[in-house]
């Protein structure tokens, strides 16, 4: 027994894990049956308790000698950019496969960047290698499940999208914000960095895009948007295919595609349906009136759960499991 647990199944360790993807992490790891887990955060948290399940965890501090230690299997990191490039090397070199969601190492070449219904071979390319996989930015997890399927058919010619995300990507001291607000002093914001005349949430849309669809050209043009939601961000897309491809072909492709549930008129996705589910909601599915061979579509995603902890899991199952069968 450790920390009040049963010891059996791999070792994992969750860094961040008093933070708002961090508390999906630990729910959804517990929902799994994972009886194995520590929980780690900054000195500011160190010795606090956390629920897991139905006992209670101690948060340890993650330092580069903790995770370094050689006792843990898997380490899922959800602590910002910064914080994983001091800290993810040091768990990988103690033997734990990483899966990191901030973009430490989205973009670096030789880093596989997944999306388990998209790319998944690509995670097990960190066996015998660096241990470490990158978890995609929120938007760009449900926007490559929604277009892989419709592009392997049709071919993919450009994308554009406008998103509408919730303030639960910002972290949860910002949901706690939102909570706080009278309703009246709402707003829409753009709180990313600016590059030239983007923000880098609307770069990163790109990049990670292509390097997901392995499409490098692909056009992409985003507009990203904060608006006061509290969880699952929505994103607006137009896509241009070289091939004809019809609204009720694309629908019926999309049914048939894992995480994707989708609508028909009336009902269309919402962030509250989106919310606590595992389904990538698509609908709004039409002809796009301004482009030769165009679908419009519409989509809600909890961020917290496909958008992060959830698509994390799954590429951390996926190496497991090849990892078991390799034994
Ligand atoms: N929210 C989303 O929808 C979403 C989606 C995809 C990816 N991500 C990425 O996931 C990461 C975390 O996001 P979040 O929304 O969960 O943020 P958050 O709610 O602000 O939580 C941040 C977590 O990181 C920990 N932390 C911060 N600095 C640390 C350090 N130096 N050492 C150890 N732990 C440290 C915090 O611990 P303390 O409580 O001790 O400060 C807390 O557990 C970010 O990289 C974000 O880009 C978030």
């Amino acid at each position: 027994m450790q920390n009040g647990l049963h010891t059996s199944g791999p070792r994992i360790g969750v860094v961040g894990a008093t933070g708002a993807v961090g508390a999906v992490t630990l729910g959804l790891l517990a929902e799994r049956g994972y009886e194995n887990v520590r929980v780690f955060a900054s000195a500011r948290s160190a010795g606090k308790t956390i629920a897991y399940g139905d006992r209670t965890l101690t948060i340890e501090e993650a330092t580069p000698e903790v995770l370094a230690a050689g006792d843990l299997d898997l380490a899922l990191f959800s602590v910002g950019t910064s914080a994983s490039r001091a800290l993810v090397p040091h768990a990988a070199a103690g033997g734990a496969f990483v899966v990191d969601k901030s973009s430490a190492y989205r973009l670096v070449d030789g880093y596989p960047l997944v999306v388990p219904e998209v790319n998944g071979n690509r995670a097990l390319e960190v066996i015998g290698t660096h241990r470490i996989a990158a978890n995609p930015n929120c938007c760009t997890i449900p926007l490559t499940c929604v277009l892989k399927p419709l592009h392997d058919v049709a071919g993919l010619k450009s994308v554009r999208v406008a998103t509408y995300q919730s303030v639960s990507g910002a972290g949860w001291q910002r949901m706690e914000q939102l909570r706080a607000e009278p309703v009246a002093d709402h707003n829409l914001l753009m709180d990313w960095s600016w590059e030239d005349d983007e923000s880098d949430e609307e770069s990163k849309l790109r990049a990670e895009t292509r390097k997901i669809l392995e499409l490098p050209g692909l056009p992409v043009s985003a507009t990203c948007v904060r608006v006061p939601v509290l969880v699952s961000h929505s994103e607006a897309i137009w896509a241009e295919f070289e091939d004809e491809i019809t609204p009720e072909q694309a629908a019926e492709l999309l049914r048939g595609s894992a995480s994707i549930k989708v609508l028909e008129l009336p009902e269309f996705p919402t962030p509250r349906d989106a919310t606590g589910g595992d389904d990538i909601l698509v609908g709004r599915i039409r002809r796009d009136r301004a482009a030769t061979n165009g679908l419009a579509l519409f989509l809600s995603n909890d961020n917290l759960r496909k958008g992060a902890a959830l698509n994390a899991i799954q590429i951390a199952e996926l190496v497991l499991a090849a990892q078991t069968a390799t034994v």
